[in-house]
């Protein structure tokens, strides 16, 4: 993701994880500061524009996957893809992106959160391979538990 991608990300990020207390300023700033983490990766799918997307008002940017490296692991913060453009295999490129990412190339853990209420992202991992560690009580803001996921690094994600 390069500066000039920013507001179209936060916008995206906004249309899917609405949330009436972040505003839109919120999340310029939120991924201004992670593309400034040195440990931060912020990776995006772009589409290519037909006249079908034009009409609908999409935008190019249709998905975006955010990640750190912390110490041996990668923490996979969010992955999200745009309503229109699910489950054409996106997310899975994202992550297979992230997963021969050189930043994260010598990690041997992924780790993330996910709501237990998260179905269609609970799906996606388990085809992926993540497998549950543990259950974190009250994780989110409004109280929902979350599953933490984790998969080891195979020779083949490299
Ligand atoms: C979860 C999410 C990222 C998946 O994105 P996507 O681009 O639609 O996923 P893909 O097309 O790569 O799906 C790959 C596989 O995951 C599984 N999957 C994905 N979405 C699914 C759903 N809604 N129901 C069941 N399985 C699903 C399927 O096995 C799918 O393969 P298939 O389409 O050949 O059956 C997307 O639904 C999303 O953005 N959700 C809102 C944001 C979110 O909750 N992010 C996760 C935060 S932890």
């Amino acid at each position: 993701m390069t500066v000039e991608d920013v507001p179209y990300v936060a916008a995206l990020d906004e249309t899917i994880f609405e949330d009436p207390q972040v505003t839109i300023e919120d999340r310029i700033v939120r991924f201004e500061e992670e593309l400034a983490r040195p440990f931060a990766v912020v990776l995006v799918a772009e589409q290519e524009m037909t006249v079908e997307a034009l009409e609908r008002n999409e935008d190019n940017i249709v998905g975006y996957l955010l990640a750190w490296s912390t110490f041996d692991e990668a923490h996979l913060l969010n992955i999200a893809v745009s309503e229109p453009s699910r489950r054409k295999g996106i997310a899975k490129q994202l992550l297979d992106a992230f997963l021969t990412h050189e930043k994260f190339r010598d990690l041997h853990l992924v780790v993330l959160e996910v709501r237990v209420s998260n179905e269609a992202a609970k799906k996606f991992y388990e085809k992926e391979g993540f497998v549950l560690s543990r259950t974190r009580r009250s994780y989110y803001p409004d109280g929902e538990d979350a599953l933490e996921l984790v998969r080891a690094r195979s020779e083949g994600d490299a």
